[in-house]
């Protein structure tokens, strides 16, 4: 009888494609699904009884910020506990490599990757070999950022850059994708990349297609320009021949609320010409630095840290401000450099763009706040348990597909994504009935409920929640980007 390293028998398979769950088993071995089938004739060291539970392949975070973290903290427990195996760094336009500091105070918005210490990667070679000496517990791929870029070649970043800096720029960006890159990110709306043109991004974007990258892009407004901003980010899309990935799609701002539909249909337009889809979060609330333009008193604003206030992390804004008996501006001013939790969205345009089959999850997490959005343990969970399950916004194997298979293609994973034979297994089993976010806003460092068991390339790396010490993940090379995962039905 054919042996194998780890069987699961009787578990309900989501292979990751969107198809209805059919009960099999899974063989592993070698770091690769050796077998997918009904009652497989095989023997094997370890057998784990997967009945009455779901098997899908490990989730996919497209969108994250643990660029530094993979090689500082290698247990990336806040993800693999949520049945997380691959994280895609490099996003906003700020990847931690190549980046090369100056003296000084890290450009907006840098710090959340980590203070400047944590900045050791000056080439992305040097990246690369650290991850592999790191052996963090997932799979990292990793964006290159716009703004890293524009930090390692230009001393100010209040301009536009010229044409022997963007020169410089695009051969580190050939460099990077040489070496197995992802693509490009941009992060427009920030102040160190605002005075970027269009026309800075087109140029610097144009090596992509030639190595098959893509483009992503945090958009110079989510407010009520979104949809300028939208067309720029295709316009550098089409001018780049490259498929264009907006992140963290939504509408922000009260005044903006109900405009989902409309943006939709704007990237559903785009998206029979071109390639283009886009991520989002499961919450109603962003999080990133506290930017003096977003203080408003229409919505609820937390600071989740302050670099002059420590001491106010966790608490409103209005709340602080009303202390020390000044406006929400003044308190601001006196906070930064801080982070903040906008509860910026409304539900209505959430679950539509969560629903739309152009979206992938992406948590958005921030690794280094010390009171940080709860999407950071729980954006998987909560899209299974809060959205499908209990709320009933799509089918479960439609959750799975939006963050297994579906990025894996669009993004360029190779051998990711899917239950198939001859794919990288990376697994993890849940129990679908009690799947759930647990991680809250005034608890947020909380992990998931119902995840058992999480497999990184084959390795078992935690099981009932508690990790079993594996660090089985690697740095993930880019791969072929399927143009047809971007395609919509008509
Ligand atoms: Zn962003
Ligand atoms: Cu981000």
């Amino acid at each position: 009888m054919p042996h194998c390293e780890t069987l699961i028998r009787h578990a309900r398979v989501i292979d990751g494609t969107g198809a209805a769950p059919f009960v099999a088993d899974v063989a592993i071995s070698d770091g690769t699904i050796a077998r997918v089938g009904p009652e497989l004739a095989m023997t094997a060291e370890r057998t784990i009884d997967g009945a009455g539970r779901c098997l899908a392949p490990g989730f996919i975070d497209v969108h994250t910020h643990d660029d530094t973290n993979v090689v500082r903290t290698p247990e990336m427990w806040p993800k693999l506990s949520q049945g997380v195996t691959t994280v895609i760094v490099g996003n906003c336009g700020i990847s931690a490599s190549p980046a090369r500091l100056r003296a000084g105070a890290l450009p907006v918005p840098l710090a959340l990757l980590g203070g400047a210490d944590a900045f050791t990667y000056p080439t992305f070679r040097a990246y690369v070999d650290a991850i592999a000496r790191a052996r963090p517990a997932v799979n990292v791929a990793t964006l290159v950022g716009h703004t890293t870029l524009r930090n390692n070649h230009m001393t100010a970043l209040d301009r536009a850059a010229t044409a022997d800096e963007t020169d410089a720029m695009r051969a580190e960006l050939r460099d990077a994708l040489s070496l197995g890159a992802l693509g490009l990110s941009s992060g427009l709306q920030y102040a160190s990349a605002f005075a970027a043109p269009t026309e800075e991004v087109m140029a610097l974007a144009e090596p992509l297609a030639e190595f098959g990258g893509l483009y992503t892009t945090h958009m110079r407004t989510e407010f009520a320009g979104i949809l300028d901003a939208m067309d720029e980010a295709f316009r550098i899309g089409r001018h780049a021949r490259v498929p264009v990935a907006v992140s963290h799609l939504k509408c922000a701002g009260p005044e903006n609320w109900g405009r989902s539909a409309e943006v939709l249909r704007a990237l559903e337009r785009e998206g029979r010409e071109h390639p283009v889809g886009c991520d989002a979060y499961p919450y109603t609330a962003g999080s990133s630095m506290l930017d003096l333009e977003q203080v408003t008193d229409r919505i609820e604003i937390t600071i989740t840290w302050s670099e002059p206030h420590p001491e106010v992390g966790g608490r409103s804004l209005k709340e602080i401000a009303g202390e020390w008996d000044v406006s929400l501006l003044d308190a601001a001013r006196r906070l930064c450099p801080a982070g903040a939790i906008y509860h910026s969205m409304s539900e209505d345009d959430v679950r539509r763009i969560l629903r739309h089959p152009a979206t992938v999850i992406g948590s958005d997490g921030l690794p280094n706040d010390p009171k940080p959005h709860p999407r950071l343990w729980g954006t998987f969970p909560r899209v299974l348990g809060h959205y499908a399950r209990d709320a009933g916004l799509f089918p479960l194997a439609v959750a799975v597909h939006k963050m297994t298979g579906l990025p894996a293609r669009k993004f360029g994973l190779g051998d990711r994504g899917f239950v198939r034979e001859g794919f990288a297994a990376d697994l993890v089993l849940f129990d679908a009935a009690t799947v759930r976010d647990v991680a809250t806003f005034a608890d947020p460092q909380r992990p998931a409920a119902g995840i058992h068991a999480v497999w990184v390339n084959g390795v078992l790396s935690s099981r009932d929640q508690v990790p079993t010490g594996a660090r089985a993940g690697r740095f993930l090379s880019r791969g072929t980007i399927d143009h047809a995962a971007y395609r919509l039905a008509p």
